[in-house]
């Protein structure tokens, strides 16, 4: 059974602390949802934990310190989510970095730190929390973000994040059906160029994949970027989400700007592929 209302729901939101997840986070209790951020970063829970006192809504969101890369950890919010809630019916899979550098200076750091936070973490999320969201028999729904990367030919300098992103994307895609036969929906986010912290991924970026990463002057140079006045608020976006969860709508889209860019990746596709006659589709 889908989620079909929001109000007494339990939502466990990573990288809640700061930009999209944050938006999610302030509409989700709008919405009457209990949230419980879990982050990465001190500093953004502080912010946002102040954040929602100021507006005298302390008793609707908790946060606890999460990696998201560390699986042990994650078992262990589970584990308290079970016990203090009976477990969650929300899940949003959001915290992400998002690294950048030359292809041909990434070293086997880059590609553990881009992929264990922006797909290692999804997994770690739907692995941690799926068993108590079916068992508890309430209903529950899954957004992962993903990116509007993952849909268009990227520059080679964001391949890792791109690849990163297309993989949320297709394993939600495919794991959809079987989780709504348990009464689980499932929803990707797609967003274009949303106000938040991402260009900080050096600050996200664990000790022991520091040292032989060749993106030291890349990230460097994408921490002084600023974050431009036209891109969307993360409010919108949560609002976007919220929508979604209540008709398990499968893609969140935020943006329009790269649909051309869209369309002739996807017409690349089937433009190399070959009539269906030609094809032996037995045992598919
Ligand atoms: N902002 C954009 O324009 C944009 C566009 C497309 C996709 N995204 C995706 O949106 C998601 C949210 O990013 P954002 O733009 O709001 O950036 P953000 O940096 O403002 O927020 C991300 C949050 O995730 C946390 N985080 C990072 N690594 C973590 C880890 N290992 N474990 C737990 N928490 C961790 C950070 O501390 C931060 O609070 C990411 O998955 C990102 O890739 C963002």
């Amino acid at each position: 059974m889908p989620v079909s209302d929001l109000a007494g729901r339990v939502a466990f939101v990573t990288g809640g602390a700061s930009g999209i997840g944050l938006g999610i986070v302030t509409v989700l209790v709008e919405r009457g949802c209990q949230v419980v951020i879990a982050d990465l970063r001190p500093d953004h829970i502080d912010n946002a934990l102040a954040q929602f006192a100021g507006a005298g809504r302390s008793n609707a969101v908790s946060a606890l310190r999460l990696d998201v890369c560390d699986r042990n950890a994650y078992a262990d919010a589970a584990a308290k989510m079970q016990a203090e809630f009976g477990g969650i019916d929300i899940l949003v899979n959001n915290a992400g970095v998002g690294l950048e550098g030359p292809a041909l200076k990434a070293t086997y750091a880059d590609y553990d730190f881009g992929f264990g936070v922006n797909v290692g973490g999804v997994i770690n999320g739907f692995v941690s929390f799926l068993p108590q969201m079916i068992a508890h028999g309430r209903g529950g729904h899954i957004v992962s973000t993903a990116s509007l990367a993952a849909e268009v030919v990227m520059p080679s300098h964001m391949a890792i994040y791109a690849a990163s992103k297309a993989a949320v994307c297709h394993y939600c895609e495919a794991v959809k059906q079987e989780l709504g036969e348990n009464g689980i929906g499932v929803s990707i986010l797609l967003p274009g160029p949303i106000k938040s912290n991402i260009h900080q991924a050096n600050q996200n970026r664990p000790e022991h994949l520091r040292a032989d990463s060749g993106f030291v002057e890349s990230e460097a140079k994408l921490a002084e970027r600023q974050v431009g006045d036209w891109w969307m608020e993360p409010d919108e976006v949560g609002n976007m989400v919220a929508e979604a969860i209540l008709s398990n709508q499968t893609y969140i889209v935020t943006h329009g700007i790269f649909k051309d860019s869209m369309r002739k990746r996807a017409q690349a596709v089937l433009d190399a592929t070959p009539d269906v006659e030609n094809a032996n589709v037995s045992g598919i």
